[in-house]
């Protein structure tokens, strides 16, 4: 594999981020593999442990579609631009078409094995590691199964595109939240992750002997500034900055972000024949969220901390968010099924579709929101 021809590659990807129009026929990767937690699961969880209810789904799909979310991911956006079909979830038997990619991301997903089961903690057991296996298990029969000919031929990919291929990975969100939910403090957070990152390095690692050359690495969101974070682990007032995030949260967010950047850095030189590109999802989504109210198409109070869901027993709470109540969650009453939880009709109007995830406008407001930085918002047609 020819460095300069990846340099190249990346140097007009580059500039198709910052003038999709002008994006060249050779700035061209034949397919998608994903590796994630829900911020870019299309189905995995859902294939495995049930689907995500309506009305999840609502927006774009208009059912559900695997997504947590009421419409399409930065996932989907980042497959549309690149003139790619959605990446069906590896894990979905039914109807999937991986000639351009898979998705190996589940909501929940951490880099480090989990000690807890799902239904104790909602980690999803298809952790990084256990990605990766499929990952390989996928690269090695998918050849198999094609050579059979025939609709196979139609389903699987061409052996050149996992070299080709563009690398995603949007990971570690979990990993941070499971140190909150075991109470731990933020040193001792900040102590595990050169763990959680060494083991994230080891996958991209796996990927580049298996042949991978192309890397695109969102960092993590402020997860200080998510309600579902938030709500369940309140912090004092005084931790509480002008935007309504919690500031200590966010310091954990920044301090992996800011090792991970660190180890990408490391990677560049030790990985020689790849190219990274590190995605700042951070700064977008706090742009996003500290600038909502005046960002400019919107005309009406952009909501931020009010969720999509209304709960319709009213469960208290700042952010109307409830971690016994999911999104969709039903109960039956005297024989009759209860929503418990609703949508709201002004979809485009808010940040958060549950309190943990984004809505599609979001998602897409990414990218709008930060076209002025020519970083990442013009990479989608929005
Ligand atoms: C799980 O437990 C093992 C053994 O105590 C520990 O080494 C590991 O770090 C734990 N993993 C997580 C994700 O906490
Ligand atoms: C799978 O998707 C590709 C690209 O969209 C398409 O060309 C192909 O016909 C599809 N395969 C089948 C069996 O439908
Ligand atoms: C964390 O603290 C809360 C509140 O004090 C407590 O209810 C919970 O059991 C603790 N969790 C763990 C894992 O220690």
């Amino acid at each position: 594999m020819e460095t300069n021809h990846l340099l190249i590659k990346f140097v007009i990807l580059a500039s198709c981020l910052i003038h999709p129009r002008v994006c060249s026929p050779s700035c061209y990767f034949p397919a998608i593999f994903n590796f994630g937690d829900s911020n870019s699961d299309t189905g995995g969880l859902s294939a495995a442990f049930g689907q995500a209810p309506y009305p999840n789904g609502r927006t774009f799909f208009h059912s559900p579609s695997g997504r947590f979310s009421d419409g399409r991911l930065i996932i989907d956006f980042i497959a549309t631009e690149l003139g790619l079909p959605f990446l069906n979830a590896f894990l979905d038997s039914i109807g999937s078409n991986f000639s351009h990619g898979a998705n190996f991301a589940t909501a929940g997903s951490t880099v480090r094995p989990p000690n807890t089961t799902i239904s104790q903690s909602g980690a999803s057991p298809i952790s990084l590691d256990v990605q990766l296996v499929q990952f390989s298990n996928f690269l090695t029969r998918s050849q198999l199964i094609r050579n059979r000919g025939g609709v196979f031929k139609k389903l699987l990919p061409r052996k050149d595109y996992f070299s080709q291929a563009l690398y995603t990975f949007d990971i570690g969100q979990n990993d941070l939240v499971t140190g909150l939910k075991l109470n731990m403090t933020n040193d001792q957070i900040k102590a595990y992750i050169p763990d959680v990152l060494n083991q994230y390095c080891d996958a991209i690692r796996n990927v580049y002997q298996k042949g991978g050359r192309s890397f695109w690495i969102h960092n993590t969101a402020p997860i200080g500034c998510l309600p579902y974070v938030l709500d369940r682990f309140p912090v004092p007032a005084s931790q509480i900055d002008i935007h309504g995030c919690a500031i200590s949260r966010n310091e954990i967010a920044r301090y992996f972000n800011s090792e991970l950047k660190r180890r990408v850095i490391g990677l560049r030189k030790e990985l020689s024949e790849a190219a990274f590109t590190y995605v700042d999802i951070y700064s977008v989504k706090l742009t996003l969220i500290t600038q909502a109210k005046n960002l400019g198409t919107f005309q009406t109070f952009f909501h931020v901390f009010d969720i999509l869901w209304w709960l319709v027993v009213d469960t208290g709470g700042k952010y109307n968010y409830n971690k016994l109540i999911k999104c969709g969650a039903k109960v039956m009453v005297e024989g009759k099924e209860l929503v418990l939880a609703k949508s709201c009709n002004d979809v485009s109007f808010r940040v958060s579709w549950d309190g943990i995830h984004f809505t599609e406008t979001a998602n897409k407001l990414d990218l709008s929101a930060n076209k002025r930085r020519g970083v990442y918002g013009s990479f989608y047609s929005p």
